[in-house]
């Protein structure tokens, strides 16, 4: 199998405000968008051609940062997908890239950590018509969810209201260009969307053969501020220490720690997992567990936990630790000695406050 789409043309209405101005898939997740984890994991298993599906709206964000790929050994091709009508709709549109050829897709909101390999050879070993991945959840209703029989799926059915069964579908699917039936005989669903769902429910009626395959190990699809949490504490623990930039004697650093380039640490505690980037500038400040901090960021005098601060940020003098929390870039946070004492905010659109 040589061909991959994967789709980031969702708006991530619920990551807002960070969607006004990032694609979700392009937030960082350890310093590193979350989508490159995914192109890095298609490359690994041998594929070559690869399809983003983005939105007119995000199509340049994609281009600047990702550009034809060749940095991830990949050939990369933009899809627009003018409309957000569904998963199947954006099969549909990538047509012209797919040809008649088998293909892998991908969410580009889900992080796998599985190694894509054996399911592709798995599937192209095997007359099935498609090959999904499962994985037990508690809360079934929020999926695609299906009923197996061996390794075989005898039933598969969008976010139900009753779970016919605790298998979710992850956002990663292997199909031959028979789905492209399945996709041309289906309607939208109670959202408007043409479900991909559906359209392989539409191939086992049709006594076609869909494998499942049940994965244990971690993923997540990062559609909410604690999925990305969840996502960066996971990654985290999976660094190496690096230490490039500069830490004062006065300072100590436990754990795992990556301190990118020009960075300097100046009687601060950071106790890993921690990643730091480059040009930073952190001072008199506590950075604990979990914490992912950009480019050019300024800390002085706070205390910082299992958060993402991204890039151009800038925390000062703030008393309380600042805890699971999620800065978008250029963000900046800091104590006024001013009287009266008051809180002076400004704030974009959907940003959130909590004290
Ligand atoms: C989509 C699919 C669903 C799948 C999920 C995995 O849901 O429709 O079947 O289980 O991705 O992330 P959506 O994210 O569009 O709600």
């Amino acid at each position: 199998m040589k061909k991959a789409i994967v789709l980031c043309a969702g708006r991530g209405t619920r990551l807002r405000p960070l969607t006004f101005t990032t694609a979700k898939h392009l937030i960082p997740i350890a310093n590193k968008p979350i989508l490159f984890y995914s192109l890095e994991s298609i490359a690994r298993a041998g594929i070559e051609e690869v399809g983003i599906v983005v939105n007119p709206f995000n199509k340049e964000e994609f281009r600047k940062i990702i550009g034809n790929g060749e940095s991830f050994g990949l050939k990369i091709t933009y899809i627009v997908q003018e409309e957000p009508k569904g998963l199947a709709h954006a099969v549909l549109v990538s047509k012209g890239f797919l040809g008649d050829d088998d293909f892998l897709m991908y969410l580009g909101d889900n992080l796998i950590l599985e190694d894509l390999s054996k399911f592709l050879r798995d599937f192209e070993q095997s007359d099935y018509a498609a090959s999904i991945l499962l994985s037990p959840v508690k809360d079934p209703t929020r999926f695609g969810v299906a009923v197996m029989d061996g390794d075989r799926v005898l039933k598969v059915v969008e976010k139900p209201k009753v779970p016919p069964s605790n298998l979710a579908i992850v956002g990663l699917y292997l199909f031959r260009n028979k789905i492209f039936e399945g996709i041309e005989n289906i309607k939208p669903s109670w959202r408007g969307e043409l479900e991909i769902t559906d359209a392989i429910e539409y191939l086992i009626e049709k006594g076609e053969k869909v494998k499942g395959y049940i994965i244990y190990g971690w993923w997540k699809d990062t559609g909410k501020p604690d999925d990305l949490l969840e996502a960066n504490r996971k990654i985290l623990m999976q660094i190496n220490e690096e230490i490039l930039g500069s830490v004062d004697e006065k300072s100590d650093i436990q754990g795992t720690v990556m301190i990118g380039k020009a960075t300097r640490i100046v009687n601060s505690v950071i106790r890993g997992p921690v990643v730091v980037g480059e040009n930073c500038f952190i001072k008199d400040t506590y950075i604990g567990p979990y914490t992912s901090v950009g480019n050019n960021v300024i800390l002085e005098d706070c205390e910082l936990e299992n958060s993402i601060v991204m890039d151009d940020c800038s925390i000062i003098g703030i008393e309380k630790r600042v805890d699971s929390s999620i800065l978008g870039k250029g963000v900046s946070v800091r104590s006024s000695k001013k009287r009266p004492t008051s809180l002076n905010l400004i704030l974009g659109d959907m940003s959130r406050v909590e004290f």
